[in-house]
Formats: structure tokens, sequence, C-alpha cells
């Protein structure tokens, strides 16, 4: 396999992408459980957090992972940054560049930037999430801690090639405005699982209807079915139009209540990719029950990241 340049989609990356990190993942995976977690795959190596929008898990588990491959990171937060002086995007990449950075890693609230700066760089450019377009890096690691953690998989032999056959994969919720739906939708097909959107009709993309999806609007009549069930927060920092009447009546019919979780399978796993708004679409002891793995997603976001890395990084 040739080596590839930049990680902007989950479509680029296809299903031998795909395998290819969640095994380069699998072998950074006891690194944690060492004194000392770190190996030395890109010593020397600088590698820059350029993040436009605001971040708590992929920004630290995209700089965890810099520093356990032994490269140095640095920070680029646009609040503090000459932005506020006029700078502009490009202007901004190429001053990384010329301070060192061997890699790019890109968060934008306009979809497309990451695709934009990669075409004007020579170094791999990471999608970090654009806007409402993808966070491929998101679905990776939600595509490992799956084939991890659910029953149906983790009997399955270690050497075969992962796929998720058989697999009901229900997102729920803001499907609209969700970059992570996008790229999660794109990775499950590719690796053959049944993926169901539930949400209103207001919150569902005009594109859905090319997707190879099935879509209701009846959440309690799919519970039965889900080996997985996955939230999205209704993200009102990209709603132009009011989506919903009110979020007592998202609640009410999209909410992950106690009541609903007894309707789910029972090895059914919840997930979400933070953060949660507890609440509205999932109850706080919703949010504690051990078959809700939003501990490990982020957990598992630090060694996909390392995989990420290291693919476009080491040559
Ligand atoms: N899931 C996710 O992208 O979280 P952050 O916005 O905190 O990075």
């Amino acid at each position: 396999m040739t080596q590839p340049k930049h990680l902007l989609s989950i479509e680029d990356l296809g299903l031998d992408g795909i395998r290819e990190i969640m095994r380069l993942s699998d072998s950074f995976a006891d690194l944690a459980n060492r004194p000392i977690p770190k190996v030395p795959a890109l010593r020397g190596k600088v590698v820059a957090n350029v993040f436009y929008e605001n971040s708590t898990r992929t920004r630290l588990s995209f700089e965890s992972a810099i520093k356990r491959l032994s490269a140095d990171v640095m920070t680029f937060v646009v609040a503090n940054s000459s932005v506020n002086k006029g700078e502009s995007l490009k202007d901004t990449a190429n001053t990384l560049l010329e301070l060192g950075a061997d890699a790019l890693i890109v968060r934008h609230s306009s979809a497309g930037v990451p695709m934009q700066i990669a075409s004007w760089v020579d170094v791999p450019v990471i999608n970090a999430g654009d806007g409402c377009h993808e966070h491929p890096t998101q679905a990776l690691l939600d595509c490992y801690s799956i084939s991890k953690l659910h029953k149906k998989l983790r009997r399955k032999s270690k050497n075969s090639a992962i796929s998720f056959n058989g697999l009901v994969v229900g997102i729920v919720g803001d499907i609209l405005h969700s970059r992570v739906a996008r790229s999660l939708v794109t990775a499950l097909n590719l690796l053959g699982a049944e993926v169901v959107l539930a949400a209103p009709r207001t919150m569902l993309p005009p594109a859905f209807e090319s997707w190879d999806v099935v879509v209701s609007n009846d959440f309690d009549s799919l519970l039965g079915k889900l080996d997985i069930v996955y939230l999205l927060r209704i993200q009102s920092e990209r709603m132009k139009v009011v989506s919903i009447p009110s979020l007592r009546e998202y609640t009410t019919w999209y909410g992950l209540s106690m009541k609903r979780v007894k309707m789910l399978q029972k090895d059914a796993l919840i997930m979400h990719p933070g953060p949660m708004n507890q609440g509205v679409e999932i109850t706080p002891e919703v949010a504690q029950l051990p078959n809700c793995i939003v501990g490990e997603q982020v957990a598992n976001g630090v060694i996909t990241r390392m995989a990420v890395l290291f693919r476009l990084l080491v040559p």
C-alpha cells in the first residue's frame, strides 16, 4: 500500500485504510500500561495542533498521542493568535511550517478548511473536525471501540479481518449538523454494519436519501433491534434555524432514559462522541451504566490517533 499523504475524510481512507488503523491501534494498545508509555517512532518530528474551534477530547488526545510517539507538539489556539490581527488561514499555515511543523491537525467551524490547507502545504494534514462535514478520527476511535467492546465482535478470532456484518447501529439525534454522523455512517457502511438513523425529520440532512441507511422517527420501536445506540448532542452552535419545538420535547421522544435502556438488547452498547448534554440526549443514570462506553471511547482516542499519526509520518 502506498503511503497516504493526508487524512481528510473516511471515504479517502477506505476499508483497507480503516482496517490498517485498527491493526496499528492494537499494536499501541498495551503501551498505556507500561511505566513509561512512549515509543520513539516520531522522535525529532513536530506536529501542530491547529484548532480554530473549541475542543477538549480531540485536541488533548492528539496532544497525548504526539507525546507518546516522542514527537514535539506545537499548539495553536485561535483565541490568542494573530488571526485576531487579521492574519489569513494561508499565512497561518505557512507560519507553522516555517516554525518546523511536520504535520498539521486542523479543526475549523467551516467545512472544507482542512482540504484547502492540504492543497497549500506539503506536509500531512489531518482533519480534526470541519463544520458539519467530517470528523474522521472520531469515527475511527468509535469503530475501534465497537470492535473491542461489543460481545458479538470480541468473540471473533484475533487474526480475522475486522467486519461489522450482522451488527445494527442506531445513530440518534441531530444528524443534520453532525460531522461525527457523516464520518461514522461511511465507516460503518464500509465495515458492513446496518445503520439506522433515528431523528426528527428536521434534524436529517437532505443528502441522507442517498446514504445506505434506514431512517425512522420512532426511536422506541427500534430499541430492541439495536446492538449499538450512538447518541448525538444537539449542536445549537451550528443551527441557523431552530429544528425542534423544545429541548423537553426532544428528550421525550429521543432522550435515552432508563425506561428506554430496559427495551435494549442485553449486550447493547451506548455510545456518545462527547461532550454529552446530560438531561437532554442521555440521563445522568444512563451515562453511568457499565454498558455506556463513553470513557472507553475517549481512552481509545489516544491509541487511534497514534495509529493515524504513525501511518502518515513513518515512511
Ligand atoms: N468528540 C469531540 O470531537 O469532542 P471535542 O469537541 O471535545 O474534541
